[in-house]
Formats: structure tokens, C-alpha cells, sequence
């Protein structure tokens, strides 16, 4: 418990938290206040050293009000999903007063809250998982609440659940009222599948799409698929994914995984009126995975795509070179997107030489620029408390340094 001084001045804590990409989309609530899902999910945390959230709260008697930063930008504290992770934070801490000595003057004070994010936020990635995720890690840390907090991290963002666990996460949809059994857990660690990785395509992209809180809710309301996909479709299949991840069984965690994002965005095509979140790159790159599995006589990438055109591609490491060649060749840089960085994260791994063959099988017309650049990535751990107090956001008067 470094970095947390006895409530005399300012207590702080600094976290950091992961994104995760489901396999089992979450798409539709049958609570809105609860935030509780029609169907359960399952994903895949990714490391934290490439993608990942960085929040320090701080709590003193001196602070007048409670107050949040988020990228540099001081936003209002009373955005309701923030308030309700705060109160069920305060809540359980309330409960546990008694037994916990520690808890001094911290339920008298007002906290102070800064959040970033290591990634762009313009890239459309899963920034609200992390970024709640992050919070609540943080939060339940400074306030000295053990255990299992994904309950609240729920509250905050629905797919938040899941990055409070590293590896292969599932999120059960659970029955009681209270949402209490609606909570995420760890079906194998993160070093389980160490062959297992992770390309972040980011697509070169226009507007922002509509949000998933209101698109689900439309979902929900005007499509009969969503209805079916949840009670027929998303049972069986998370058996049969738990199983695929449990066995390290690629060929059925690819083929899952692509159904299943491809059932998530036919339930939004259904939904009316309708949501596009895939653009014309999403669908060569559709093209692209389903082409070269195809010349290999198997499945060697799946894609997953979530409320936008940015593809997440699962894979094994020996199939990286080819699978990086063939981007490299489909989707060339520009002189926009420098060369250089084409390819982040991860060491970059030399690109295998493309055949022929395998080229005229793809036989996309190459298109420059509209990927911007490749994330590599694999799966990686749960939030991190950060113990040295530089790399805190919040100074010694809780303000952002
Ligand atoms: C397509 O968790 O962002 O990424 O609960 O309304 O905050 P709210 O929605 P959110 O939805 C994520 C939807 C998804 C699929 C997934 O991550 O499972």
C-alpha cells in the first residue's frame, strides 16, 4: 500500500488499466440504471504496456468539492455514471467503516480525480472500458475496499467490467435484481496463450459513429436479431469460446470471434434506423482475413470490430510476418502516415516475401492510406497501482501537475 499516507493531508493513488476486445460482443441492457446486459460477454484484456489508462485520485479534508480532469481538461463532476461509481464506492466504504481502521477521515473528504489516456482518443478505441475501469481501480485502492469491484466498474461503461481482470476475461450476465451477480471474471491468465496476438488496425475515419449507449438502446428496442441473437446465439457460443480459449484452439476462437462481430453488426444494420459502425476499409479487411484463411486452407487471422471501422485482428505469432506483409501491401502507408511507424508497439517483426499465389488470392485493389497505423499488441494484465510518485497526474495539492 505505498503511496497512500494516513489521512492527515492528501491520501493519493495511481493506477493504471488495460483495454479489452470482446470475442462475445456485449451489445443491448435489460437495465439501463444497472447497467446489466441481455446476454453475457467474453474478451480479451490487452497489455498494458502498448494500450492502457492512467488515472491518480487524491482525497483531502482541504478540497471544497470533488472535481475530475480528464486528458488536461477539467469536465464537470455530475455526468451520472461518474456519480454513480463515486456513490458505490463511498457506499461500500460507508459498510465497511467499522472494520476498517484505515478508513480515518477518508469518507469526510472530497476526492479530486485525473485521468489520460496512452493512446489517442481520436483513434476510436475502447477508451471508456480502460478508462472507468481505471477510475474504479483507483478509487476502491484509495478508499481501502478489497475485493471484487467489477460491479461498480459496470456502472460506469458495461465493457468496463472486464478490464478490472488481465487475460481472458468473461462477463456473466447474472440474474439477481440488484445486479450484484452481473460481474466479470478470469477464465485463464494472461501468459496462457503466449502465441496469442493482437494487431489494433486504425482505420482512417470520418465522423464518429453513433455512441454503443444509444445505439444498443435503439438496438434493443427496434430488432428482433438482437432478441435471437441473445437468447438463441450467445449461450452456446460462450461455452464453446470458453472451451476454444481454454484448449488454445484457434481455429475455433477465430471462427467464433469473426461470427460473432459480424452477428453485432447485422443486429445494428437491423436496428432501425439503421447503424453502420464498418466502413468500406472494414469490409476489405473482411475481405482480406476471409481470402488469405482461405488460400491457407484455414484460419490463421479473425477479425473483431466494435461501435467503429477499427479492426482488432487476433492471430498466432508465426503468422505474423505474412499477415503484416499483406497490410503493408493492401493498405500502404502515405507520406501522412510515415513508413516509420506504420507498424507500433510490440518489436516490429521482419514481413515475410508474399507469393504470388497468395496475392492474386487476396486480389484487392491496394489502397494507400486508409489504414493510419497497426497497433501490436497481446493480452496483458489487470490495473496496476503505480508506486513511485512521479508518475502520479495529481500534484501534492491534488491539482494536475
Ligand atoms: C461494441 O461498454 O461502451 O464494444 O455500457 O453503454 O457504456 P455502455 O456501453 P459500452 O459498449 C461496448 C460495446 C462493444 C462490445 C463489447 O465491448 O462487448
Amino acid at each position: 500500500r505505498a503511496n497512500m499516507k494516513p489521512v492527515t493531508g492528501t491520501s493519493q493513488v495511481t493506477c493504471t488499466a488495460p483495454v479489452n476486445i470482446a470475442v462475445i460482443k456485449y451489445w443491448g441492457k435489460r437495465d439501463e440504471r444497472l447497467v446489466l446486459p441481455i446476454n453475457p460477454s467474453l474478451s480479451v484484456t490487452l497489455s498494458q504496456d502498448q494500450l492502457c489508462a492512467r488515472t491518480t485520485v487524491a482525497a483531502s479534508l482541504d478540497f471544497k468539492k470533488d472535481r475530475i480532469w480528464l486528458n488536461g481538461q477539467e469536465q464537470s463532476i455530475d455526468a451520472p455514471r461518474l456519480q454513480k461509481c463515486l456513490g458505490e464506492i463511498r457506499r461500500l466504504a460507508r459498510k465497511r467503516k467499522h472494520e476498517e481502521e484505515r478508513m480515518g477521515d477518508l469518507l469526510g473528504c472530497c476526492v479530486h480525480i485525473c485521468s489520460e489516456n496512452n493512446f489517442p482518443t481520436a483513434a476510436g478505441l475502447a477508451s471508456s472500458a480502460a478508462g472507468y475501469a481505471c477510475l474504479v481501480q483507483s478509487l476502491a485502492k484509495l478508499f481501502h475496499i478489497d475485493g471484487d469491484v467489477s460491479h461498480i466498474a459496470r456502472q460506469g461503461s458495461g465493457s468496463a467490467c472486464r478490464s478490472m481482470y488481465g487475460g481472458f476475461v468473461e462477463w456473466t450476465m447474472g440474474k439477481m435484481e440488484d445486479g450484484s451477480d452481473s460481474i466479470a471474471k478470469q477464465i485463464a491468465p494472461a501468459d496462457h496463450w503466449p502465441e496469442l496476438r493482437v494487431l489494433v488496425v486504425v482505420v482512417n475515419a470520418g465522423k464518429k459513429a453513433v455512441g454503443s449507449t444509444e445505439g444498443m438502446q435503439t438496438t434493443v428496442k427496434t430488432s428482433a436479431l438482437i432478441k435471437y441473437r441473445a437468447e438463441h446465439v450467445v449461450p452456446s457460443r460462450q461455452e464453446e469460446m470458453r472451451q476454444a480459449v481454454l484448449e488454445r484452439d484457434f481455429q475455433t476462437f477465430g471462427e467464433i470471434t469473426m461470427k460473432d462481430s459480424n452477428q453485432f453488426h447485422a443486429t445494428c444494420l437491423d436496428t432501425y434506423p439503421p447503424i453502420f459502425y464498418l466502413n468500406e476499409t472494414s469490409k476489405h479487411i473482411i475481405h482480406l482475413v476471409h481470402r488469405y484463411n482461405q488460400h491457407h486452407g484455414k484460419i490463421r487471422a479473425a477479425y473483431t470490430f466494435d461501435a467503429g471501422p477499427n479492426a482488432v485482428l487476433y492471430l498466432l505469432q508465426e503468422d505474423l510476418p505474412e499477415v503484416l506483409a499483406l497490410f503493408h501491401h493492401f493498405f500502404p502507408a502515405t507520406t501522412n502516415n510515415s513508413e516509420r511507424q506504420f507498424v507500433r508497439g510490440l518489436p516490429d517483426v521482419q514481413r515475410k516475401e508474399l507469393s504470388a499465389d497468395l496475392l492474386d488470392s487476396v486480389g484487392l485493389e491496394p489502397s494507400p492510406g486508409s489504414v493510419q497505423y497497426i497497433i501490436h499488441t497481446k493480452a496483458g494484465e489487470d490495473p496496476q497501482v503505480l508506486t513511485d510518485p512521479q508518475q502520479a497526474l495529481l500534484d501534492e495539492n491534488g491539482l494536475p501537475k
